[in-house]
């Protein structure tokens, strides 16, 4: 178990496909969640791929309580998801505001579908079936795109709605200041060594 250095856009490997998983139960693949989960929880995020932190591989995790960047999301209980696959169940789509541990300090205006039905494996090998919609379909297209070398800014339409997270903010709620856990957030990961 570790907190592992989160690659920042730019970095080449977050532009790659990902890999299968073929050995759920190897040491090396229950160390590699152990690593998404203390890692995503370290830095606060909703969700990690395992490219983000330099593993070229085809699982990610989600998990939201309550985040201050997403208020009005559902809670997500902690889901491991490998090989993950999902289909689309309307074709309606929503624009949302997102973030995401590798682009720290900035956010965008991304369109997604907003029903889905997902399926991938769990920790334990066992399959895992949801249908879902809002903030959780969201964060499995947003997961689920890192795995194939995609990260969000590349799917915001118009470059004026991806900036910083503080300027965003302002322009979003003019009459509330900047959350200090924002700020807290974008300085952790802003760690160089
Ligand atoms: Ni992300």
């Amino acid at each position: 178990m570790a907190i592992r250095k989160l690659l920042r856009m730019g970095d080449d490997r977050l532009y790659n496909q990902s890999t299968i998983i073929k050995d759920i139960h190897s040491n090396k693949t229950q160390a590699l969640i152990d690593d998404l989960i203390d890692t995503m929880r370290h830095y606060g995020g909703a969700g990690i791929a395992a490219p983000q932190i330099g593993e070229l591989q085809r699982v990610f995790i989600i998990e939201s309580n309550n985040l201050s960047r997403y208020p009005n999301a559902e809670p997500i209980p902690l889901t491991v998801l490998i090989n993950p696959i999902y289909e689309i169940l309307s074709e309606q789509q929503e624009e949302d505001w997102e973030g995401c541990l590798s682009v720290p300090g900035y956010q965008g205006l991304v369109s997604r579908y907003t029903h889905l039905r997902y399926q991938g494996y769990g920790r334990d090998g066992q399959m895992i079936e949801r249908e879902v919609s809002g903030f959780h379909a969201k964060a499995i297209q947003h997961e689920n795109d890192h795995l194939n070398g995609i990260l969000f800014p590349m799917r915001v339409e118009d470059i004026r709605n991806f900036g910083c997270d503080d300027s965003i903010w302002k322009r979003l709620y003019p009459k509330q200041s900047y959350p200090e856990d924002r700020k807290q957030k974008v300085r952790k990961i802003w760690d160089f060594d």
